[in-house]
């Protein structure tokens, strides 16, 4: 089970890679569309160069932006050309006929491809049939046409386990946080989540107030010197070069001695 972060926001991609939790990167034409607008290669290289700054070498996903079935052959080449040195890189197709063209020829100059748009289970098997390193089942709209998107997963996760298929199932088209607690049970191996669901995933009322509780009861128990902010050289070394984002990498750890958090900075969190 991972998550990959559904957007081109360069903030939203750095707040994700600074968790640490990130597996993947996913872009579309239209998440593309929501940032300012600028040259479309500029901007793929900015995310590139973001994620080689954590050393995140997690997938990236670039969507072709043509359905012209010549011109889709020619982006690819273009972005394995210009993008190819990240050596992550996936380029997403949409699934259809002239389309698995597209993904048989990218997989034979050795590429990677993710299958977007697949709202079916036919679909999806047909896109790992042609090379599909990922397919993209579009939870939401699945369920806009009255469909259980959760059994398509079932179906599709079954008989990629019945072939040992080594295609893997992301589910995007995500609208709702439980969403992606059911898409995941029910088989998918990626989530991609649009960035405003990704704090509420580690919120939780019952976890605010047991942390409410415990410094208001430290507060009200310490000396004063425990509660006043620590040193700024123990918040320097806090602070470090990032750590590695590729979702199992290394992370800092805090020099001996330091507090993990400033004891007043949390005593100043905590309601009255
Ligand atoms: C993911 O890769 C997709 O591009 C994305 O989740 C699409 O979802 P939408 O239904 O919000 O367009």
């Amino acid at each position: 089970m991972k998550i990959f972060v559904d957007s081109a926001n360069l903030r939203d991609i750095e707040s994700a890679l600074q968790r640490g939790f990130a597996s993947g990167v996913t872009t579309n034409p239209s998440i593309l569309s929501k940032e300012e607008r600028r040259d479309f290669h500029t901007h793929m290289r900015d995310i590139i160069v973001l994620l080689q700054r954590y050393n995140a070498s997690i997938p990236l996903s670039v969507e072709l932006f043509t359905t012209d079935p010549q011109q889709m052959l020619a982006q690819a080449e273009r972005f394995l050309h210009d993008f190819g040195d990240y050596a992550n890189l996936v380029i997403k197709v949409p699934i259809g006929w002239d389309e698995l063209r597209v993904i048989h020829a990218i997989r034979q100059q050795g590429g990677q491809v993710n299958c977007t748009c697949c709202m079916s289970y036919n679909q999806a098997i047909i896109a790992a049939q042609a090379g599909a390193n990922y397919v993209s089942l579009f939870w939401g709209r699945i369920r806009d046409t009255g469909y259980d998107a959760a059994a398509i997963v079932r179906q599709v996760r079954q008989t990629f386990r019945e072939w040992d298929c080594p295609s893997q199932i992301i589910v995007g088209s995500i609208r709702h946080l439980m969403d992606v607690n059911e898409a995941h049970q029910a088989g998918a191996d990626i989530v991609t989540v649009p960035p405003q669901f990704l704090p509420l995933l580690c919120a939780h009322p019952k976890t605010t107030e047991a942390v409410a509780q415990f410094m208001r009861d430290f507060e009200a128990w310490a000396a004063p010197d425990e509660l006043a902010p620590v040193p700024a050289r123990a918040a320097r070394l806090r602070t470090t070069a990032p750590a590695s984002a590729n979702g199992k990498g290394p992370h800092a750890t805090p020099a001996r001695g330091a507090r993990t958090r400033p004891a007043g900075a949390l005593a100043r969190r905590a309601p009255k």
